[in-house]
């Protein structure tokens, strides 16, 4: 059966209207001297865009089967997908439970209620703050008991299980549908956190284009913390799809620092360049690291076959993070 059968067996909302476009970077491939592409899920139709809302497509048709009439998700003050499950939750009419952190300890009043937080809040979610996201599927359970919520689903941080990575086979089999037939995507470089998005990717590109190697650019956590994290997804993923092999994890992993959440200068670097020559938005605390992975490659290659970005979204944090304005020469 092929895998876009496969896909058609797990109920679906409709969230992406259309494919995200797949497009060529004219500047910069001219640049690199390589052809370089993008996959623009940063301008998927729903709440400012982003990849969360392709796993959503599967998650939230989910809770809906289930009766569900709270959703319950957890994440970082500027958390991409915390904004775009409030937007999802307020269309289905459901209640949306955000367990928020501050992970930098920022005091800044725009990281505080800008960007992602104030859209958050727009969509009707109630933000209720934790110290720090230590096992954030025991402490949503607890919020859970202690506000005494009933008919709950929980959408794990990221949307990132099985489940939800089932939207990143979804944008491979877009990707396979929209490529240029005469070109072939040596590697195909996405962000990676909670590891869904990575995870789906690598999974539907084996199947569909197996000579593309899809790397993921931590944001998070170092190489040998992350790769387990893709590999259990991976593993769901291959049950509930019946696939047989798993695709090897091909982590980068020196943009991230200092850590999650906080952005660096190759990071804010690359934010200017693409909004420079390209005018797209990258964002401080994925995109930028992930592309900021991307430049060193193309810098330092040696070869000249073509790559592609998976633009994730996130720019809503543009305007939460202080550091990006005070990059602007
Ligand atoms: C803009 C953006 N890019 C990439 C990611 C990482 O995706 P994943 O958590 O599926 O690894 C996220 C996760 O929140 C995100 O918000």
């Amino acid at each position: 059966m092929s895998l876009q059968r496969k896909l058609a067996l797990f109920a679906k909302i409709n969230l992406n209207k259309a494919s995200t476009p797949l497009e060529h970077l004219e500047n910069l491939s001219r640049v690199f001297d390589r052809e370089i592409f993008i996959k623009r899920d940063d301008i998927s139709s729903l709440a400012m865009g982003g990849n969360k809302l392709r796993k959503l497509e599967f998650l939230i048709a989910d809770a809906l089967a289930k009766k569900a009439k709270v959703i319950v998700t957890a994440g970082a003050i500027q958390s991409n997908h915390v904004r775009q499950t409030a937007a999802v939750a307020a269309i289905y009419g459901l209640k949306c439970i955000a367990l928020l952190e501050n992970p930098i300890q920022s005091d800044e009043s725009n990281f505080l209620h800008n960007g992602n937080k104030l859209l958050t809040e727009l969509f009707g979610a109630e933000c209720v703050m934790c110290a720090e996201l230590t096992d954030p599927q025991a402490q949503m359970e607890e919020l859970i008991k202690t506000l005494g919520l009933e008919d709950t689903y929980i959408v794990p941080v990221g949307g990132s299980n099985g489940l939800g990575a089932l939207g990143y086979v979804q944008c491979a089999i877009e990707i396979a549908q929209q490529k240029p037939l005469e070109i072939e995507f040596d590697k195909v470089v996405v962000a990676s956190g909670s590891a869904g998005t990575h995870a789906g990717l690598a999974i539907g590109l084996q199947e569909l284009l197996p000579q593309s190697q899809v790397i993921g650019v931590t944001v998070s956590r170092f190489k040998q913390d992350q790769a387990p994290k893709v590999e259990k997804i991976q593993r769901e993923l291959a049950e509930l799809l019946a696939i047989v092999k798993t695709p090897q994890i091909e982590l980068w992993d020196s943009y991230f620092e200092p850590m999650y959440g906080m952005p660096n200068q190759r990071a804010l670097n690359a934010i200017t360049l693409l909004a420079r020559s390209e005018g797209i938005l990258l964002d401080p605390v994925y995109t930028g690291k992930a592309m900021a992975g991307l430049l060193d490659y193309l810098a330092n290659s040696e070869e000249n076959t073509p790559v592609l970005f998976v633009h994730t979204g996130g720019s809503p944090a543009l305007f939460a993070y202080p550091e990006v304005s005070k990059s602007i020469d």
